[in-house]
């Protein structure tokens, strides 16, 4: 029988905005404050793209660009690209079409997938299943959003969440034990819309009424999401240990999706993990949406050691969850 093969990160990249909004901007914006912030969801301050002409894609590239760089490749030497977004530079054509251009990835095809916060995790596995299978060789895997696009600085229950940023990761097949071993992933359609925007797609096209009601902007029924959020993002990083028989010992780093630090602690007290095993960035970039677990491994790569087991997990719109349990191949 032909030996089962395995996806591995063999290189990550990023890339973040100069400018940061803090709480203490923010206060002078919307009726809130530093403390509430803080205590409520741990961010401090978040990226800001705020050049015009410059968004998604724009990211996109430029994380991908460090990823080439470190691996040492060309972008000729790409075969897929696989976007990670909820914030397109255009409904159509895809983002990851005006990323390949950007890096001159002739060789590449690519396309976007849109699963709000569980993006990454999903780009990663169905990158890692084409590689596996043997129908792609070197696959980028971005996540990238430039969720100030789409947020409502009126609104204050959504416009301290989100920031932008862009992460991402390459996929080759693993020449030894490390990489990609399992995932979950779950789907339940929110019929209720607790988390989505409400204009611009095919049922409420944009119009003047729907610009004048503000609904190309996120909305959300904080309290209702982060009930699921908690109780989703802990049961699918315990079910994930379970199947493959890890206890919390064995569990080197949680990689977790990045929207309240208080989703983050309850899903690694339910994992017995230590507040030193989880990877915490929250305070420093917010929600960055798809973007949020690649920055992780971004700012933990020279933390992490070969073999090293990895539980990433994530909880986001649609609704939408998983977890990954790898280990980390660099
Ligand atoms: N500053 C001050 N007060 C505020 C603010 C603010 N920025 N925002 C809301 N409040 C007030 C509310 O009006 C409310 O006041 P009331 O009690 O008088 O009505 C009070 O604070 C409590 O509001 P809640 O919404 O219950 O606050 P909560 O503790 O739930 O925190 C939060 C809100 C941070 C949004 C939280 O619900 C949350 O993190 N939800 C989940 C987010 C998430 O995981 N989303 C999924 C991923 S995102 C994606 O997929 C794109």
């Amino acid at each position: 029988m032909a030996e089962t093969k395995r996806a591995v990160i063999t290189a990550v990249g990023h890339y973040l905005p100069e400018n940061r909004l803090t709480n203490e901007d923010l206060e002078k914006m919307v009726d809130t404050n530093d403390e509430w912030i803080r205590t409520r969801t741990g961010i401090k301050e978040r990226r800001i793209l705020n050049d015009e002409d410059k968004a998604t894609a724009f990211m996109g590239t430029e994380a991908a660009k460090e990823v080439l760089e470190q691996r040492g490749i060309s972008a000729e030497e790409i075969d897929l690209i696989i976007l990670a977004t909820v914030t397109p530079d255009y409904l159509f054509p895809a983002t990851a079409c005006l990323i390949q251009k950007n890096l001159g990835a002739h060789n590449a095809y690519g396309f976007d997938l849109e699963a709000a916060c569980s993006g990454f995790l999903y780009a990663l596995t169905t990158g890692a299943n084409m590689v596996e299978s043997g129908r792609a060789q070197k696959v980028l895997v971005i996540g990238a959003d430039k969720m100030s696009s789409i947020i409502d600085y009126t609104d204050r229950s959504t416009c301290i969440l989100f920031g932008d940023g862009a992460g991402a990761v390459l996929l080759e097949v693993s020449e030894n034990e490390t990489g990609i071993i399992d995932y979950i992933h779950k789907t339940e359609g929110d019929t209720d819309l607790a988390l989505y925007q409400p204009a611009g797609g095919s049922l409420n096209p944009s119009s003047r009424d729907t610009v004048s009601d503000r609904l190309h902007f996120v909305k959300q029924d904080g309290r209702t999401v982060f009930k699921k959020a908690t109780v989703g993002m802990a049961d699918v990083s315990t079910e994930i240990m379970e199947k493959n028989n890890l206890t919390a010992n064995d569990v080197a780093w949680l990689v977790p999706h990045q929207a309240n630090l208080r989703i983050i602690d309850a899903t690694a007290n339910r994992m017995g993990l230590d507040n030193e095993k989880v990877m915490v960035n929250i305070d420093k970039y917010g929600n960055t949406t798809a973007a949020t677990i690649p920055l992780c491994l971004y700012d933990w790569k020279d933390k992490l050691e070969h073999g090293d087991n990895l539980i990433l997990a994530s909880f986001g719109g649609g609704y939408t969850w998983g977890s990954i349990y790898l280990k980390w191949g660099l």
